[in-house]
């Protein structure tokens, strides 16, 4: 199928809205208009439906490998989950071993990649700084396309870097003129905390919580946006979980600062009485930074409106309870971080942020595709117009459902939005033109 006409269109773009036809031809949306009568070999009647640009969530872990195993959504099942849900590209991560030059982990991610059903682009993670990184940044970037690195200012023991180390990468990507993305965490810090809650036998999930204080974490966006300011590189601050580090970024932004951020769908509708419960069910909360105050998790929103947040992405990263998580049952720290939810942005966003009256639709749009696009150079995405790829989602405003592991598609076995309930859908999910759901 080659051809598909969309008619009776409302179309919401992050910067207009307007009722028309669309016809897509080979992959790209060829022509709109408000009326238009041509042969197509499909024909989709969108009257009484939202019809928005495909998502991009620009954070996911699919088939991160661990030493629990790897992530349970690899690139098959995790891109399945994510055009059920109105997702049509996922940015993903390289992450090297130690001592992998950068440009093979890459070439090797863009392989394992091939098996996703949505696009697929990756922000790269120097996870050491050796006398070939300068050399291997400017290759990804000159040769591969690469337009976003990734850096840790946690898990030291593994991924992340010193600051030393930081401040190289930040000065090279600069100089390449691309952007960084940072975990922001004082990882010296966590890590004595996490140890000296397991010495006073404090093993339980709500310690996970209380070894990874706000402080922490503003900490470390406060230390980015230093060397931001004195560097020159921007940056994109991922999976922002608080009050203070929002206080920072705006000031910072305010002062001229080439700072974006990001936050995700856990810190706006979850608070942290999550770890107050038992293992079973506080295990799968077990995620970095954690779930929040509710005071948090209103003035997150409060920096969505304002534009101090561009982007929500998912983070996702599920691991099973069985086998996975529940490896941790006598110590928090050895439970893997991460939960998914690459199915349920649109939906959750749709109803607990538009239909709560919090974000207009094009807000919605904005954080959902639009910024992801200009942000991370998507040059042909995140927008209805001519021209653009035809990644596109008819949005039903009136279906209702409950979100549950019994009828996910994200492969595991629990689901930290279990119990919520959700109105509007992805009816039509069109990815280059072509219709996948
Ligand atoms: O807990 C999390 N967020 N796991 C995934 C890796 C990361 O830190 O983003
Ligand atoms: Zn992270
Ligand atoms: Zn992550």
């Amino acid at each position: 199928m080659n051809s598909i006409l969309i008619k009776n269109c409302n179309i919401i773009n992050a910067d207009n809205q307007f009722i028309g036809d669309i016809y897509i031809e080979n992959g790209k949306i060829s022509k709109i208009d408000s009326r238009l009568s041509l042969n197509a070999d499909k024909i989709i009647d969108a009257k009484n439906k939202y019809v928005i640009p495909g998502g991009i969530d620009p954070h996911v872990h699919l088939n991160l490998p661990t030493n629990v195993g790897n992530s349970s959504d690899n690139f098959l099942t995790g891109s399945v989950a994510a055009l059920r849900g109105g997702t049509t590209t996922l940015i993903d991560f390289v992450t090297p071993k130690k001592s992998q030059s950068i440009v093979e982990a890459y070439k090797l991610r863009v392989e394992e990649a091939k098996q996703a059903k949505t696009n697929i682009k990756l922000h790269v993670s120097p996870i050491e700084y050796t006398s070939t990184t300068e050399a291997e940044m400017t290759e990804l970037v000159e040769n591969y396309g690469v337009k976003s690195f990734k850096i840790y200012l946690a898990y030291k023991n593994t991924v992340g870097l010193n600051d030393d180390a930081i401040v190289k990468v930040l000065e090279i990507a600069k100089k390449l003129n691309v952007l960084v993305t940072a975990h922001c965490e004082n990882g010296d810090l966590v890590e004595y905390m996490r140890n000296n809650f397991i010495k006073q036998g404090n093993t339980s999930p709500l310690y996970h919580k209380l070894s990874r204080p706000p402080e922490a974490e503003a900490d470390a966006v406060n230390r980015m946006i230093l060397y931001s300011k004195f560097i020159g590189t921007k940056i994109y601050i991922v999976h922002v979980s608080s009050r203070k580090s929002i206080d920072l970024i705006q000031q910072a932004q305010k002062q001229g600062v080439k700072i974006y951020a990001e936050t995700c769908p856990h810190y706006l509708l979850l608070e942290d009485s999550v770890y107050e419960q038992d293992f079973q069910k506080s295990a799968k909360y077990v995620l970095s930074p954690p779930i929040r105050k509710i005071e948090d998790r209103v003035n997150l929103w409060y920096a969505i409106k304002k534009g101090i947040v561009h982007t929500v992405g998912t983070d996702h990263c599920p691991f099973n309870l069985k086998g996975q998580k529940d490896i941790g049952i006598n110590d928090f720290t050895k439970i893997p971080n991460g939960a998914g939810s690459v199915e349920h942005r649109l939906e959750l966003l749709y109803t607990y942020g538009f239909l709560k009256r919090i974000i207009d639709m094009k807000k919605f749009v904005e954080i959902t595709s639009t910024n992801v696009a200009k942000i991370f150079g998507l040059d042909s995405k995140g927008i209805i117009k001519e021209g653009f790829d035809a990644d596109i989602v008819v949005w039903n405003p009136d279906f209702e459902k409950t979100i549950s592991v019994k009828n996910h598609y994200q492969n595991c076995d629990s689901n930290i939005f279990e119990g919520f309930k959700t109105k509007g859908i992805a009816e039509f999910v069109i990815i280059n033109g072509k219709i996948a759901f």
